[in-house]
């Protein structure tokens, strides 16, 4: 148990030996873990359809950055939090505010891109309030949607009251 990588998983512990030098956050979430809601688009860092969150202690306080999980090696998580889309929504199922935003704005088309930018917004909220537009832009400029054009997915961030 000494040589095991360990994380928090959304509320779980987790401690995994043997982990493969390239073994990948989202390889790990989807398949071995069923979490299919980090979506695997191009699978080299472009897209942004894996996002999900990192959070790291530092100085007594526990700061999240939004990140690639096809591209993050499971070796590389030791002791931090890793959030999934997953944990977003309330107990009864209820939508995260930054979720119910992107409904209401109609920030969704396909779909696919959707937990992606949800993560990337969601971090935004976490270490930010009240971002302006640039900040916005800024934390989604990693994400790619093909349908929607960008504008409902800002006007949502814009829009989130938490
Ligand atoms: Fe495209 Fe990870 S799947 S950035």
């Amino acid at each position: 148990m000494n040589d095991s990588i360990r994380f928090i998983l959304n509320g779980e512990d987790i401690a995994l030996a043997d982990v493969g030098p390239t073994e990948t956050l989202l390889d790990f979430l989807r398949l071995k873990r069923r979490l299919t809601g980090t979506k695997e688009g191009c699978a080299e860092g472009d897209c942004g359809a894996c996002t999900v969150l990192v959070g790291r202690l530092a100085d007594g306080k526990l700061t999240y950055e939004s990140v690639n999980a096809c591209i993050r090696f499971i070796g590389s998580l030791h002791a931090t939090h890793v959030v999934t889309v997953e944990h977003l929504a309330g107990r009864d199922g209820a939508l995260h505010p930054v979720q119910q935003a992107l409904v209401d704005c109609h920030g969704s088309q396909c779909g696919f891109c959707t937990p992606g930018f949800v993560m990337s917004l969601y971090g935004l909220w976490l270490t930010k309030e009240n971002p302006g537009r640039r900040e916005i832009e800024k934390a989604l400029q990693g994400n790619l949607c093909r349908c929607t054009g960008y504008e409902p997915i800002v006007k949502a961030a814009e829009q989130v009251s938490l």
